[in-house]
């Protein structure tokens, strides 16, 4: 039936609030990337299009402590950016809740209106129904495009729905549907890309890809642990040796299942984490760590990738923000964008992939990179999203009495 959007609802005269994930990395009160805040783009305009009376925008920055206002995790930042993006002033209120803040809200000039960090509420996290309420209080119209928060259940992402019409913006509306239908109706061959440190966090993610995937790709730090599993010397490399014989496990599964699985098979070595003097080799001898894949592995990855319909991604395939060891998340990455290029589906999972492709440019290369990182991964490990759950759902005909159309 899937969930009701805001073009599933009369907007008009009406104040609106939206959940955002303006979650940005900053240096100082410089944002270093505002894709985050360009993501939310569209639903705030289409709000405002529609004729709102007031868009009222409410996100989290950080995990300030939850004792209130900390100018390191102020908005403030991204009021400015905002602003200058939409092409008109957003005004900034110093809190989210409380009597000073309705007043801000109905005495503002301004149609645009930023809460202060909803963290700087203990109540936020903890899903308080009474600070939902407050919330909620504020607006007649809830909209909630934080794909990036959506595994939360949190009271701006999950509890303020119980009080108001509740509806996805076009991010979230976007996500589902690229990721949904990745994962749940590939085009064939559905070739995954598995890096990043540890094995330990994409466990539930291998074990609902084999149920999916044709072949998945495994490089990153979470590759030496499947090596060892396979009795093939690591040297220094990382290693979760708790997670060996699991490593074992997923791998005689994917057999099982008959899932293609693909380790590294080269290295890019070095004899201790700091240095830069690489060396590219078939083994890793004791001694030496490896910090990204090698050449042959890089080849064997795209031969595979070169007949996939569909892609997936998560996680880079080696320690990509030290330029020494950037070749084989690069030399892939590339290899993606030259696949959307010929109708291949590329989605990229958000979180460090989602960084490594802005590192390299290509950011307009894939076929989608998700704004979430831990709710991508959510996701694509098969879990429901508490932020997209709590969203009403669409009604077959008729009217339903929550202000839809
Ligand atoms: C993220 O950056 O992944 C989201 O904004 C969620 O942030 P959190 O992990 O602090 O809840």
């Amino acid at each position: 039936m899937g969930k009701m959007t805001v073009r599933d609802i009369d907007l008009k005269n009406k104040k609106v609030i939206i959940r955002a994930d303006f979650n940005v990395p900053l240096e100082g009160d410089k944002i270093t990337d505002d894709i985050r805040i360009r993501a939310a783009l569209p639903t705030i305009k289409y709000v405002l299009e529609s004729g709102a009376a007031k868009v009222i925008l409410m996100s989290h920055l950080g995990r300030p402590s939850g004792k209130g206002f900390e100018a390191a995790f102020s908005l403030a930042p991204v009021a400015k950016r905002l602003g200058e993006l939409l092409g008109q002033p957003v005004k900034l209120l110093n809190d989210c809740v409380g009597d000073t803040v309705k007043a801000g809200v109905l005495g503002a000039s301004e149609k645009v209106i930023l809460l202060e960090n909803l963290r700087f509420h203990k109540a936020e996290e903890k899903n308080d129904p009474a600070f939902a309420k407050e919330l909620a209080s504020l607006a007649d119209i809830y909209v909630n495009d934080a794909f990036g928060t959506a595994h939360r259940a949190h009271a701006s992402t999950a509890g303020i729905a119980a009080y108001l019409p509740a509806v996805s913006g076009f991010l979230i509306e976007k996500e589902l549907q690229y990721l949904g239908q990745a994962v749940n109706n590939p085009e064939r061959p559905f070739v995954v890309i598995l890096g990043g440190a540890k094995v330990s966090d994409k466990i539930l993610l291998i074990e609902n890809l084999l149920k999916k995937a044709d072949a998945i790709l495994i490089g990153g730090g979470m590759a030496y642990t499947f090596l060892k599993s396979q009795g093939i010397n690591i040297g220094d490399s990382k290693l979760e040796k708790d997670k060996i014989g699991l490593a074992g496990e997923l791998l005689e599964k994917a057999k099982k299942a008959g899932v293609r699985i693909e380790l590294s098979q080269d290295f890019v070595i070095v004899p201790n984490f700091e240095s830069n003097d690489a060396k590219i080799s078939d083994v890793i001898p004791d001694g030496f760590q490896a910090l990204d894949i090698g050449p042959k592995t890089r080849a064997r990855f795209k031969e595979i990738l070169s007949t996939a319909r569909t892609v997936v991604w998560n996680g880079p395939l080696g320690v990509f923000e030290r330029d020494a060891f950037e070749v084989g998340t690069k030399d892939i990455a590339v290899y993606l964008a030259g696949l959307t290029g010929k109708g291949v589906k590329t989605i990229i999972g958000g979180g460090d992939s989602a960084a490594a492709v802005s590192k390299f440019g290509l950011d307009d290369k894939m076929t989608h990179i998700s704004t979430g990182g831990g709710a991508s991964l959510e996701f694509l490990e098969g879990k429901e999203l508490p932020g997209v759950v709590a969203l009403n759902d669409k009604k077959s005909s008729g009217g339903c009495g929550c202000g839809c159309r």
